[in-house]
């Protein structure tokens, strides 16, 4: 197969939409539904993306896709609805040169962060970034959402809750700055967890944000879990935070604030509900995954350490911080 590599222009958009489409289907994201992959390619590619498209060398035909939006600082994602390549060994190939053209002009531009969200059903693409030196960094997953009776430790969040539930956010951050994770804090997330909260409790039970707590004797809050209908996969919940103070991990409160989303995403006719983790962490990858949840996607992470160029071996690599910026 000689695949020819050319810049991702319009032209390209119906046959990476009908690819897009195959890759989601059977996989519960949006994109298996035609209108929505041409629909969501439509939107990054008027964004001036750094995009690569294979055709193959004698029909033309288009044998994959792959792009970034247009990264700020040094870090680049190619999203879920940013690649997709025709299946077997020619995909592989396919992934491969796609990647060094993208990785080629994302180096040049200083970008040395790759991260790539992958479905883990299309274990021909996380086998493919797997062999090009991307590794799992975070995982979702999901389990069927069904009735379930609440723990009387566990209610909806109230406004004075608050609070304490940025206590216990700020408790789960620390956690995974630790080893083996090694995640400093997002700047600024003490805030976005308040906002997330106050949007839970202003929604109200009718809303489609849930926030839930679970009280200890003598009314202290040891746990938390947020969720709202996910961005991607149909018909699914994502929890996106959860915690229990460590003194309490262990006795049963995040398998029964789990049980409260499951009950609420039934209840919302959602068919499934999950939650998306650190694949390191040795805490919640167990209790996520006991709980009945099964990946579904994965978020695969690369760094370059890039030697300067013409530098000696030992002037040491680049080092970055979180966001992929020098420190
Ligand atoms: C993950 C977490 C929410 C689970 O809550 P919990 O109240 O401890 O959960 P439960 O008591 O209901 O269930 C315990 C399960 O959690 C996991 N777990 C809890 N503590 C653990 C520990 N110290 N080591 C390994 N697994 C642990 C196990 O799967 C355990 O199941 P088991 O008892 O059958 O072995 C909680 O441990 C926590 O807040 N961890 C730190 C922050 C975090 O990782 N948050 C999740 C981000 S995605």
């Amino acid at each position: 197969m000689e695949a020819r590599i050319v810049p991702f222009g319009r032209q390209h958009i119906p046959a990476a939409a009908a690819l897009l489409a195959e890759t989601g289907k059977g996989r519960g994201l949006d994109t298996a539904d035609p209108v929505v992959a041409c629909q969501r390619i439509q939107e990054w590619a008027t964004r001036q993306p750094a995009g690569f498209a294979a055709l193959d060398g004698v029909s033309g035909r288009l044998l994959g896709f792959m792009a970034v939006s247009p990264p700020g600082g040094r870090k680049a994602r190619v999203r879920l609805d940013q690649h997709a390549t025709v299946g077997g060994d020619v995909g592989h190939q396919v992934r491969c040169a796609l990647y060094a053209a993208l990785s080629g002009q994302l180096v040049g531009d200083g970008v040395l962060v790759h991260d790539a969200n992958v479905l883990a059903g299309d274990e021909g693409a996380v086998a493919s970034f797997a062999r090009l030196g991307f590794g799992i960094d975070q995982v979702k997953g999901f389990r069927p959402a069904a009735p379930a009776v609440w723990d009387p430790r566990v209610r909806r969040a109230l406004p004075e809750d608050i609070p304490r539930l940025v206590e216990l956010a700020e408790e789960v951050q620390e956690f995974h700055a630790g080893p083996p994770m090694w995640r400093p804090p997002e700047p600024g997330a003490s805030q976005m967890v308040e906002l997330g909260y106050r949007r839970a409790i202003e929604d109200g039970p009718a809303g489609l944000h849930l926030l839930v707590v679970a009280e200890i004797p003598g009314g202290r809050l040891a746990g938390l879990m947020q969720a709202a209908p996910d961005g991607r996969f149909t018909g699914a919940v994502t929890i996106d935070l959860a915690g229990v103070t460590q003194r309490f991990r262990s006795t049963g409160v995040g398998t029964a604030l789990l049980n409260a989303v499951t009950d609420w995403s039934a209840g919302l006719g959602f068919a499934r509900c999950g939650a998306g983790w650190t694949s390191a962490n040795p805490v919640s990858d167990r209790f996520w995954r006991s709980r009945g949840l099964v990946p579904q996607a994965y978020r695969m992470s690369r760094v370059i350490d890039r030697w300067p160029p013409g530098g000696a071996a030992d002037s040491g690599p680049a080092v970055l911080d979180r966001d992929g910026s020098p420190p």
